[in-house]
């Protein structure tokens, strides 16, 4: 028999779940369905992902899916999986991944992503270029017609030493003129990524001009980790609106 679907009302958080979060959780149901028994799944981070990962641990407990290995893109995540009861490994340990599931903050047509407002920018990354396909569930409301034009953050992952200096090369840059640079903060102290780095998040006016630059000039800066632009990355993007679920490949 078919699992029931998780609906809002039959969320496992039990809250009152908003019109967006029905579409987040339709496109987290759709993408659940790329993950197959015996697979080493990608567990992304963020409310979107939230969904699917409670829907592989609700299918794997009721035997729907088997044998699954999940790599958990930040602490927050592990913990939900671990609590979910889906076993877990690192990249060390499974560094192939069959799929990675998870969301983001900004899609363009060419599936080129923002991601990373939910701080665990690094980790995603890297877990999501080891799988063999990276699915990226979104609601409509995160489509742009061009990367940094939500007006939102697009951060940038950097070393805690010298963080102002950073900060300032990166907003000098000529591939992000425009932009404004702010640390993000956490109360009134930095921002602590799960590797123990600040986050600088950008806000641009107008989209970047040319995302492959900015990505470059901005990583070749000694004292960036990485930055939330994923380029080339996305296999399929699921997107959930109010008419219906799409895919675009
Ligand atoms: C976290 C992320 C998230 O996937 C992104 O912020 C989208 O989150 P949400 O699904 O809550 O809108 O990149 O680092």
């Amino acid at each position: 028999k078919p699992a029931a679907p998780v609906t809002a009302k039959r969320s496992v958080a039990m809250k009152a779940v908003s019109k967006q979060d029905e579409l987040k959780i339709q496109a987290a149901h759709k993408a659940v369905e790329y993950v197959q028994s015996d697979m080493v799944v990608g567990l992304g981070t963020g409310s979107t992902a939230a969904f699917a990962v409670e829907r592989i641990g609700q299918l794997l407990k009721e035997g729907q899916l088997k044998n699954i290995i999940g790599v958990p893109t930040s602490i927050r995540t592990l913990e939900q999986a671990k609590a979910l009861g889906i076993p877990l490994a690192t990249l060390d340990e499974q560094p192939k991944l069959n799929v990675a599931i998870d969301g983001a903050d900004e899609v363009d047509n060419n599936l080129d992503v923002v991601k990373g407002r939910g701080g665990a920018l690094l980790r995603e990354k890297m877990v999501e270029l080891a799988a063999d396909k990276f699915v990226c569930i979104v609601d409509d409301s995160k489509m742009v017609s061009g990367l940094g034009g939500s007006k939102l953050a697009m951060p940038v992952e950097i070393v805690q030493f010298c963080d102002k200096y950073t900060l300032k090369r990166i907003q000098s840059l000529p591939e992000v003129a425009g932009c404004e640079a702010k640390l993000r903060m956490d109360g009134d102290k930095p921002y602590v990524t799960d590797n123990s780095n600040y986050i600088v998040d950008l806000y641009f006016q107008e989209p970047i001009k040319d995302v492959h630059a900015a990505s470059k000039a901005i990583l070749d800066l000694v004292g960036v980790v990485d930055h939330g632009l994923f380029l080339n990355m996305v296999d399929v993007c699921i997107i959930a609106a109010p008419d219906g679920v799409k895919l675009m490949e």
